[in-house]
């Protein structure tokens, strides 16, 4: 296959303030400069994998405005193949997002081109996911759209990897063709079960459930594995799990079993909360 992985969804610019605490409704707090960063769930999963060595493609749609053409760039910079990235009149995504000295985040999505991502798009792209071997998925685009590229890659022999974030009611349908689901802990308690057996039984093929700091639990038809992660002195938890979940993708493109690849994507996760932003954090393999 050309592709060791292809994703389909969001590409923002992350528009990041530092602040010693978040203000409350009614508050106002200052906090740092103001400092722009490429993000968008799907780019960092894309270019996490693509950091790592993977051939990677990234469909999606960028605004016409400034953050469009930083965002182009940048994936272009690392080497994703952004042929399937629709220029769309408007505003490009956008995340605002706060720190706090724990380098927790909080963030704010304002969808922009993003939301204009469709099954026709998905459609016209059908040679691409044939092309793949793993897809990439995330819910920051409209779910028809997930759900079209979800089936097309099933269809095509491509392996899916859906990522619940943010978490919202998704159909069983896509929840079947997962393999794996990649859930933080948060979203698993969304999909009312936060063991590995109780998501298995929602029907996905295999589960991921990331833990932060903690490691993550995988699990498929030959069992429950625990991976540790790395201890590491947090600057920022942006992306992370992007993080995670793009090395992941690549690793079983090559073929690695669940929870070898789960290792390694720890490893991953963990290099990219030790510097400030998302894309701006993911290690390179020699890095690692
Ligand atoms: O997962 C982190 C990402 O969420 C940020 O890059 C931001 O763009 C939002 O999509
Ligand atoms: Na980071």
């Amino acid at each position: 296959r050309v592709y060791d992985v292809v994703v389909a969804g969001s590409v923002n610019a992350d528009l990041v303030v530092r602040v010693d605490r978040r203000p409350g409704a009614g508050e106002t707090v200052l906090g740092s400069d103001l400092v722009t960063h490429p993000g968008g769930k799907g780019a960092n999963q894309a270019v996490a994998a693509a950091r790592l060595g993977g051939r990677v493609a990234f469909l999606g749609r960028a605004g016409t405005d400034g953050h469009g053409d930083f965002v182009r760039e940048t994936l272009r910079g690392d080497g994703v193949d952004i042929g399937h990235l629709i220029t769309t009149p408007g505003a490009n995504g956008v995340a605002l997002i706060t720190v706090d000295p724990s380098g927790d985040n909080s963030i704010i999505v304002s969808p922009g081109a993003n939301a204009k991502v469709t099954e026709q798009d998905v459609a016209a792209a059908r040679p691409l996911f044939a092309d793949a071997a793993v897809v990439s998925l995330q819910l920051e685009i409209p779910l028809d759209a997930v759900v079209a590229a979800a089936r097309t890659a099933d269809e095509e022999g491509a392996r899916v990897v859906f990522n619940l974030s943010p978490a919202a009611d998704v159909p069983d349908e896509l929840i079947a063709l997962c393999d794996p689901l990649v859930v933080n802990e948060h979203e698993a308690a969304f999909l009312g079960d936060t063991r590995p057996a109780g998501l298995l039984a929602r029907g996905a093929r295999s589960v991921v459930i990331t833990r932060g700091a903690d490691g993550a639990v995988v699990a498929d038809a030959s069992g429950v594995t625990e991976v540790p992660s790395p201890r590491v002195d947090v600057v920022d938890t942006t992306g992370a799990g992007d993080a995670f979940t793009g090395a992941l993708c690549l690793r079983l493109a090559r073929g690695d079993d669940l929870p070898t690849a789960a290792r390694l994507a720890a490893r991953v996760g963990a290099a990219a909360v030790r510097r400030a932003g998302a894309q701006s954090s993911f290690p390179t393999l020699e890095e690692l």
